[in-house]
């Protein structure tokens, strides 16, 4: 196996996709309560044609509960698509919280717009469009942030991270989406844009002394791929 690890294929255990899927599936329905909401959100970006690329359910109430566990009144997401994990993200605020979502694309940020004022959720949210990069450089907010969630381009994600760092409270927590894809990132031999980006972070994060972060890797409907969570120390 070629593989930036030293890891040896005997070290591991036949498995699919499809198991990983089948477990995902047979956990959802278990845990998962129907949301009106997020299946509206979901119909309307496949009638709009989206790309199918948003957080898969299960992704999507991880984030939501991990809002709730550390009582997230301020969230910030960057890479907005069809609002489906802001969906999630703003099921979690309390009243008065508030969540502010950047989109490059017009037509992405109005199908959002759609799927948060059908959630009831337009009072709570903000959805911007524009370079993502130039939007959370200027934002310079009151109060700060206590959760950013970063999905959009990922050879940006090293500036995106840059900027949540700024942004967050003391303690405040910052999740990277798509940080294995596929196990891509840890295998020397591909090199395109998006796992650099990747890598770009993760050698910025090892001599990062503010940040305490691992990665999570996630299977199931949506492919291999993870999370990487962090924690973020401020003087
Ligand atoms: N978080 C969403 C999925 C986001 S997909 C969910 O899970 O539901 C990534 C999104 O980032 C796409 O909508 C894409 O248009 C957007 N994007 C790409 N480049 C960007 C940039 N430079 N600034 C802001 N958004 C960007
Ligand atoms: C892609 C982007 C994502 O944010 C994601 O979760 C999955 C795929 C992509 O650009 O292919
Ligand atoms: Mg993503």
């Amino acid at each position: 196996m070629p593989s930036g690890a030293g890891l040896e294929p005997q070290q591991f255990t036949v498995t699919s996709l499809e198991d990983w899927a089948r477990a995902d599936i047979y956990n959802n329905e278990r845990l998962l309560r129907h949301d009106e909401d997020l299946r509206r959100a979901v119909e309307r970006a496949k009638k709009e044609e989206l790309p199918d690329i948003a957080v898969s359910p299960a992704q999507g109430k991880f984030l939501s509960l991990l809002a709730r566990s550390i009582g997230a009144k301020r969230i910030l997401e960057v890479g907005t698509l069809g609002g489906y994990s802001t969906i999630w993200l703003a099921k979690a605020l309390p009243d008065d919280g508030e969540l502010v979502t950047f989109e490059l694309l017009e037509k992405h940020a109005q199908v959002a717009r759609e799927n948060i004022a059908s959630a009831g959720l337009a009072d709570k949210v903000q959805v911007v469009v524009g370079p993502a990069i130039d939007n959370l450089r200027a934002l310079q907010p009151d109060v700060p942030f206590d959760l950013v969630f970063i999905d959009a381009d990922k050879p940006s994600n090293v500036d995106y991270f840059r900027e949540a760092k700024r942004l967050v409270r003391n303690n405040g927590v910052i999740i990277v989406d798509n940080v294995v894809r596929w196990g891509k990132v840890a295998n020397l031999d591909h090199t395109d844009v998006d796992v650099e980006g990747v890598r770009a972070l993760l050698a910025a994060l090892k001599d990062d002394k503010d940040v305490d972060a691992v990665v999570m890797g996630t299977a199931g409907e949506k492919g291999y791929d993870g999370f990487l969570y962090g924690i973020v120390k401020k003087q």
